[in-house]
């Protein structure tokens, strides 16, 4: 069992990489953990939640709301929970963000750790603790930043995760190709989802190479004052789509960073616009996608990364360099309705 810590602003992590879940008891006191699943997750793979107290949520975005979060702290007062006790998501995204939250405010806080059972959750989710929840059609637009104590990497997970999942896991890959590593985008363009899908040692460089990318990041801007807007590529209007047509989250994001790369060929005069989406239907991901354009920007100039009359977007110079521009919102609705 392989420990890397990481270290963060307040706190630190701790990393299994390619572990097992069956080493849980060597980092926490089981006694005293609560899991959170999904129903999925947990009919899936019930053995590793025997004799354990879990909560079981109803799988999808749908649920990842306030009403899911009340549910939990009821449980969780059932439970008789309390300062000591450790909560444990094991699932994908939706799991992880939703335990995160609940756990930075149950009795103003306890500790929390993750096991991420999606390539999305394991590549990126479930990293660098920003924990939160929809309102609505505002996606995240409730949460915190609160690191957990720690992931732990076992992909065991991945035999029963569907085809589909795959798909939205590597929109997170290529979007962590397409803002920092050119060599990495060169490797996925050589590839498709079915080659890693059957190649486990492969999947876990991947994987590992992807985690650390996004630790990087976050290690150097904890707190989104620069670097870390870079890893919302895709998202400003990924997230503007992803409620309002009810896509996946990779599904959403595959799409936005098509659009942003046709913005990045407008405003930055970027040329690769053809490879990026190559590239993501070559992992099975939508790219080009009708919508309603007024109703969207509606949702979109409520992104998190507005400030005041302007939209941090992020955009490519070229492969392997994202970066940010400012965007007058004005200009970006103009842009919006010209896609
Ligand atoms: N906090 C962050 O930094 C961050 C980053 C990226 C994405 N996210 C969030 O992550 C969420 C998307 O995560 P996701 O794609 O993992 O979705 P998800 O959690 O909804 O999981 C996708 C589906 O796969 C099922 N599933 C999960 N693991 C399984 C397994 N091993 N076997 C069988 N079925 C399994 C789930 O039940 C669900 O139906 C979004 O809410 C997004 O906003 C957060």
């Amino acid at each position: 069992m392989g420990k890397q810590t990481y270290q963060f602003s307040t706190s630190a992590t701790d990393f299994y990489f390619a572990d097992s879940i069956t080493h849980l008891k060597e980092i926490i006191d089981v006694k005293h953990a609560v899991f959170i699943t999904d129903e999925n997750i947990f009919k899936a793979h019930l053995k590793r939640f025997k004799n354990s107290k879990v909560i079981i949520l109803k799988p999808g975005e749908a649920h990842k709301n306030q009403e899911t979060v009340n549910s939990i702290i009821q449980q969780l007062i059932a439970f008789e929970a309390d300062r000591k006790t450790i909560l444990v998501g094991v699932g994908g995204g939706v799991v992880t963000d939703i335990t995160g939250y609940v756990a930075s405010t149950y009795m103003r806080g306890i500790k929390f750790g993750f096991v991420p059972t999606t390539l999305l959750a394991l590549v990126d989710a479930s990293i660098g603790g920003k924990n939160g929840i929809d309102i609505g059609v505002y996606k995240n637009i409730v949460g915190v930043t609160k690191q957990p104590s720690f992931i732990l990497h076992d992909f065991s997970s991945l035999g029963t995760l569907p085809e589909t999942e795959w798909h939205n896991g590597f929109a997170e890959i290529i979007k962590h190709a397409c803002i920092k590593d050119a060599a990495m985008f060169k490797e996925l363009q050589q590839h498709s989802f079915k080659y890693y899908f059957s190649k486990k040692k492969e999947t876990a460089l991947l994987i590992e190479r992807n985690a650390k990318i996004k630790l990087k990041v976050v290690q150097k801007d904890e707190f989104e004052q620069a670097d870390r807007k870079l890893l919302n590529f895709g998202h400003t209007l990924g997230h503007a789509l992803e409620n309002q047509y009810e896509l996946s989250h990779g599904q959403a994001i595959s799409i936005g960073m098509t659009y942003a790369s046709h913005i990045s060929e407008q405003l930055l005069g970027f040329k690769q616009t053809e490879a990026v989406v190559k590239t993501l239907e070559q992992y099975g991901l939508p790219t080009y996608f009708k919508f309603d354009k007024a109703k969207v920007f509606d949702v979109l100039k409520m992104d998190k990364k507005r400030e005041r009359k302007e939209m941090n977007y992020i955009l490519l110079e070229k492969i392997g360099k994202g970066v940010v521009k400012q965007i007058p919102l004005n200009q970006l609705e103009k842009i919006i309705q010209s896609l």
